[in-house]
């Protein structure tokens, strides 16, 4: 009897936690943010945890979020010691049957370009790359405080925010809310004005959108998402930001553009760092 004939599929409980700890501890050096997160999602309900296991061992893990008709996959983790043996494979068919019957239209995720064991599964299942991303930040303590030269004023009204988005909306068909992208549909842009702000630079018809990852259930950092903003004036935000908003608990802000954009650009040029690449998958699975 093979170990997928073992398996058991169940929601994940708070209770999980300790196995669910100790399933991520070789992941990402050690550094896997899924034991963080764990509590608050399920205590939130924050999307569903679903995990496999046998004889009472939790061998795998994912957790599956649904916004309108999009659906989106992450923190999918194989227990160190029972890799290769189709137990991720398992889990996205469970994932893509769930998924089809809330009538989700598209299924999404990210992963590093540089994830192979992860990209090659996912291409076994179907799902293809839409988008390519860029992991850019900079920590709050390196941003100059000097005098501003442009005016700021701040949006907290999440029904103001998403008439404004709905005028105005973002260049991309796809956007972050947080580590999600999401299609702009009505479901996501009010998701988004309830757990973000608006910066309105005075002299500009735009703005920069501002989501404290808090809100998400994880850290305590800002995210931005901006178009049609000079390199001026959103270094200017950044001093806004570091003087009227943000407070010792937050360490840095970040930002997700897509590679090679112009918002990239920008951030390379006003002293942001760089780091990991993404792709970002997908896969249609029911038609409209
Ligand atoms: C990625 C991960 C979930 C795969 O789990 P798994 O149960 O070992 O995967 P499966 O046995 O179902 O493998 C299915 C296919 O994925 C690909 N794959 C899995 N591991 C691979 C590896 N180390 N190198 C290259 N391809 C790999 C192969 O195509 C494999 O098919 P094959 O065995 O017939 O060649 C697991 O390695 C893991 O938990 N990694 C750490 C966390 C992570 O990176 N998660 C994904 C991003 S969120």
């Amino acid at each position: 009897m093979s170990v997928i004939d073992k398996l058991h599929v169940r929601n994940g409980v708070a209770s999980d936690l300790e196995q669910i700890s100790e399933l991520c501890k070789s992941i990402w050096n050690g550094r896997d943010f899924l034991p963080t997160v764990w509590n608050n999602w399920i205590s939130n309900e924050i999307g569903s945890f679903i995990v496999v296991e046998s004889e009472n061992q939790i061998l795998g893990v994912y957790h599956h979020y649904l916004l309108d008709s999009d659906s989106w996959l992450e923190t999918l983790r194989v227990h160190e010691q029972y890799r290769r043996q189709g137990i991720a494979q398992f889990m996205i068919k469970d994932y893509l049957e769930r998924s089809k019957k809330l009538n989700a239209v598209n299924s999404r995720l990210v992963t590093s370009i540089k994830n192979t064991a992860s990209r090659n599964l996912f291409e076994k299942h179907g799902f293809s790359e839409v988008l390519r991303s860029q992991y850019y930040s900079i920590e709050l303590d390196t941003i100059s405080t000097n005098s501003l030269q442009e005016e700021f004023s701040i949006i907290k009204d999440s029904k103001q925010i998403y008439s404004l988005l709905k005028k105005s909306p973002m260049d991309n068909r796809l956007i972050p809310l947080w580590w999600r992208w999401w299609q702009q549909s009505p479901a996501a842009l009010s998701e988004l004005s309830h757990n973000s702000f608006l910066i309105i630079p005075k002299s500009y018809s735009s703005f920069i959108l501002v989501q404290p990852s808090k809100h998400y259930g994880y850290g305590n950092d800002f995210q931005m998402l901006f178009s049609d903003i000079s390199e001026d004036v959103l270094k200017e935000c950044l001093s806004f930001i570091k003087n009227n908003i943000s407070s010792d608990a937050n360490k840095k802000i970040f930002s997700i553009p897509e590679t090679d954009s112009n918002q990239a650009k920008i951030l390379d040029n006003i002293g942001f760092n760089k780091s990991t690449n993404l792709v970002i998958l997908e896969q249609r699975i029911n038609s409209i």
